[in-house]
């Protein structure tokens, strides 16, 4: 007789080695297990908007529901057209995917054979290793410099070899919140003909961005996303700078309609409402601001930000202990161990408005 299971033996062996990705936690998730109220549960562990999103959006959204039984454009044309205006880059193409997420699967999908490797410096946004592993590629991490979080550059440039495919940089890099130094960048980018795939999902709050070296560098590719900054991460949109070299390339190998018609529309209006734009970095802005200067007079070391989260460090109390400690208050966090290499100590915080940036605070004091 067959196994109950016997389907799993189809399964690439690369697949039955792989976890799952470990998400910040839901409201539902905590309401439920500490039988707290929903509405006082802050949710802060996954660098969400927390002013919500631009009403505009939401509008314009609404009216896209008219005509959600028609496919929206297969690869969002209005929408990639319009970042490129906006943006005026010579010899650069926008491409748009379901969340970011979906552009990292796209860049594995173009570039990684078995057998082929990555780069990517650590602690970072975990999917880079993820989807390389998904590709059958080996992902080489190399630890982030001791005290400073900035990339060991020799040593990314000494383990370049011919399976190399693409080196990812994060800056501002997720879960430490700095920007990696631009120098450091342009040395890897001038040192190699591998794809680099420059991460900015949190760009807008760091102010510089290096966009206009996609002009100059084509091996550049600059990832984006309306998650962040736009508060539109319930829609999945996120969009990428490649070289026009590249871009037939990527539309032949395309899944179609991967952004719905909601979420494009929500995404064009975003791009339009100024307002919400300039309250959002505002606020983190002086977010920011309130942390160095409490999380300093109560001397809990922190990591300067570029973006709209902020990393302590919790010892010698471990992150989970905290992590935990605050949720039972209803604050949800984001410890980072599941992030290779994010140490035991490290708590990351997503900025909110100032009432709940006063009230992470103290429940801190007591939990620390
Ligand atoms: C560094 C980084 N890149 C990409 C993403 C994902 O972006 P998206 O929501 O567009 O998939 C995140 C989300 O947290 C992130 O932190």
């Amino acid at each position: 007789m067959r196994k109950k299971n016997y389907a799993v033996k189809n399964l690439r062996s690369i697949i039955l080695n792989l976890h799952q990705y470990t998400a910040g936690k839901s409201i539902g998730e905590i309401a439920n297990k500490y039988k707290l109220n929903p509405s006082q549960i802050l949710k802060l562990g996954s660098n969400e908007n927390v002013l919500g999103s631009s009403l505009k959006a939401k509008i314009a959204a609404t009216f896209a529901l008219e005509k959600v039984n028609i496919y929206p454009e297969v690869v969002s044309t209005e929408l990639s057209n319009k970042i490129k205006k906006k943006y005026r880059l010579k010899d650069v193409e926008v491409v748009v995917g379901n969340g970011m997420d979906q552009i990292l699967e796209m860049l594995v999908r173009l570039f990684l054979n078995n057998g082929d490797e990555t780069i990517i410096s650590v602690p970072t946004f975990t999917p880079y290793e993820l989807s390389t592993l998904w590709a059958g590629a080996k992902p080489r991490l190399i630890p982030l410099l001791k005290n400073t979080y900035q990339m060991d550059v020799e040593k990314i440039l000494g383990t370049i070899n011919k399976k190399t495919k693409i080196i990812y940089i994060c800056s501002p890099n997720n879960p430490t919140g700095n920007s990696m130094k631009e120098e450091d960048i342009k040395k890897i980018i001038e040192s190699t003909d591998k794809i680099v795939f420059l991460d900015e999902a949190y760009i807008e709050f760091a102010g510089k961005s290096l966009l206009k070296w996609v002009e100059k560098y084509p091996n550049l590719i600059i990832g984006r996303t309306f998650s962040k900054v736009y508060g539109l991460a319930g829609y999945r949109v996120g969009y990428a700078f490649i070289h026009k070299s590249l871009i037939n390339y990527y539309l032949n190998s395309i899944t179609p309609f991967v952004v719905s018609r909601p979420g494009q529309a929500a995404a064009l209006a975003a791009l339009d409402d100024h307002d919400f734009f300039n309250r959002s970095i505002q606020m983190v802005k002086e977010g920011k601001e309130f942390y160095y200067k409490e999380l300093s007079n109560i001397g809990v070391k922190f990591l300067p930000t570029n973006s709209n989260f902020i990393a302590l460090n919790t010892y010698p109390k471990k992150s989970k202990l905290i992590a935990t400690n605050l949720l039972e208050r209803g604050i949800i966090t984001r410890e980072c161990t599941s992030f290779g290499y994010g140490g035991e100590y490290l708590l990351r915080i997503t900025i909110g408005t100032r009432e709940q940036n006063k009230r992470v605070l103290e429940t801190l004091k007591e939990a620390l």
